[in-house]
């Protein structure tokens, strides 16, 4: 397992669309090296999860795992999920205005994400899965699959909230968290 360099915005790699991984290469040592370097690579960043594509890799495999996260520390608990080939279909048009930040972006800002999410995905042992996710779970899941498109939070950040971490800190951070912690509770993820 390694600590892998996070490509920064501006790497073509962040903007190409990555490709599924068949389900005969998923036990291969390359895939699972890969899902190995992915784990570490999050949780040495502090991340709530990371896509391949920000590791230098075009396979569509993402990770999310939060844990008392000291960068989103109002982010609800997600145990480690391990995603091969994750499709999303938001289930409604509930939305909600999330502050997010990226390891892949210096800045951070206001976007909308849908609410109410299925995911199906394969895991590292080629089991298939399928649940909706809920809330900033939801988010995190939307974040992360369009990496695999291609997409940043900056395409999506509406540019007149956009802050650095410091800036976030000092003037944004008291009043999202009070709002982001009820709407939390609300929605129970
Ligand atoms: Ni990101």
């Amino acid at each position: 397992m390694t600590v892998r360099p996070i490509l920064p915005i501006g790497h073509p790699i962040l903007r190409t669309r990555t490709t599924p991984v068949p389900r005969s290469d998923i036990s291969s040592s390359r895939i699972q090296g890969l899902i190995d370097d992915l784990i570490d690579t999050m949780r040495h960043a502090n991340g709530a999860g990371i896509a391949a594509n920000q590791i230098g890799d075009t396979a569509r495999i993402l990770t999310i795992e939060v844990n008392n996260n000291p960068r989103y520390p109002y982010k609800p608990p997600v145990p480690l999920t391990v995603a091969i080939n994750p499709v999303l279909e938001p289930l409604d048009a509930e939305t909600v205005v999330i502050n997010e930040g990226c390891l892949s972006v210096p800045l951070r800002g206001e976007l909308v994400r849908s609410v109410n999410v299925a995911v199906r995905y394969t895991d590292r042992q080629g089991v298939d899965h399928e649940r909706v996710v809920r809330g900033l779970t939801a988010g995190t899941w939307q974040h992360e699959c369009d990496h695999l498109d291609g997409v940043l939070v900056a395409d999506r950040i509406d540019p007149k909230t956009l802050s650095t971490w410091e800036q976030f800190r000092a003037h944004h951070q008291d009043a999202f968290v009070e709002r982001i912690t009820r709407f939390v509770r609300e929605v129970g993820s």
